[in-house]
C-alpha cells in the first residue's frame, strides 16, 4: 500500500534527502512505503529532527540490514502520546486483517510474512510502553503498585501468552485455528488499548511536561 520509497543501498545521509523530499510530494491521505537497508535508527531519527510533528512512522519490520515502515503524513503539527500510540493501535488492528485476508486469499508466503510482522509489531507496541511509556509515568505520577501500570503489564502477559499459541500455529501452518485464537486477542486487545487510550495515555500527557517530546520521539523510534 503506498508509493514506495526504495532507499536500499543507499547512505543514511541520502536516505534522509530522499525520504524528505517524497515526503514533500505526498499528497492528501496517501502514505509512503518505505524501504531501507542503511541504519534504522540514524535514518528515521533524521527524519524526526527536521519534521518533528508532522508525520506518522509506522513500522512494518525492522531487522539489521533490511527494515520497512510507512510514513503518513496527519494534519495536526502536534505530537502527543494519545497521537503517536492511537495510530500505532489502529496500525496492529490494520496488520493483522492484511495478514487474515491474505491467508484467507491462499496467499500462504505472503501470509506468513504478514502474520509474523503483525506479532512483532505488538511486541514492538508493548516493548515501547513497558520500557519507555510506563517507567515514565511512574516516576511522574508517583503511581507504581496497584497502579494503571501494573494492570496494563498483567493485561499484556496474558495477550502475550496467545500471541505465542498465534506464532505455533503458525508455525504448523494451522491457520484455522490462529483465527481463532485471534478472536480472543483482539476482545483483549480492544479492552487494553481503551484504557490506554482514555486514562494512561492522557495522564502522560499531562504529566511529561518538558520531556514529552524526547521521550515521543524515543517512542515512535522505539523497535526490538
Ligand atoms: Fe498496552
Ligand atoms: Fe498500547
Amino acid at each position: 500500500m503506498g508509493t514506495i520509497v526504495d532507499l536500499i543501498g543507499k547512505t543514511d545521509e541520502q536516505a534522509v534527502t530522499e525520504l524528505t523530499a517524497a515526503f514533500k510530494n505526498l499528497g492528501g491521505k496517501d502514505q509512503l512505503h518505505v524501504k531501507g537497508s542503511g541504519d534504522y535508527r540514524a535514518v528515521i531519527s533524521g527524519f524526526q529532527n527536521s519534521h518533528w510533528g508532522q508525520f506518522d512512522w509506522l513500522p512494518i519490520r525492522v531487522e539489521t540490514g533490511a527494515w520497512s515502515g510507512y510514513l503518513a503524513a496527519k494534519s495536526s503539527s502536534f505530537a502527543s502520546i494519545v497521537q503517536i500510540m492511537e495510530s500505532q493501535h489502529k496500525h496492529c488492528d490494520t496488520m493483522y486483517v492484511e495478514a487474515e485476508n491474505t491467508l484467507n486469499g491462499g496467499n500462504e508466503t505472503e501470509g506468513k510474512v504478514l502474520m509474523e510482522a503483525f506479532i512483532w509489531n505488538m511486541e514492538v507496541h508493548f516493548g515501547r510502553e513497558e520500557q519507555i511509556l510506563f517507567p515514565a509515568f511512574e516516576e511522574k505520577t508517583g503511581m507504581t503498585g496497584g497502579g494503571p501500570t501494573h494492570v496494563m503489564r498483567a493485561e499484556h502477559e496474558q495477550i502475550r501468552g496467545v500471541l505465542k499459541e498465534m506464532k505455533e500455529s503458525l508455525k504448523e501452518g494451522d491457520y484455522q485455528r490462529i483465527f481463532d485464537q485471534a478472536e480472543t486477542m483482539l476482545i483483549l486487545i480492544q479492552q487494553h488499548n481503551s484504557k490506554e487510550e482514555q486514562i494512561l495515555y492522557p495522564m502522560l500527557d499531562q504529566h511529561l511536561g518538558e520531556d514529552l517530546e524526547q521521550i515521543a520521539k524515543e517512542v515512535q523510534l522505539f523497535v526490538l
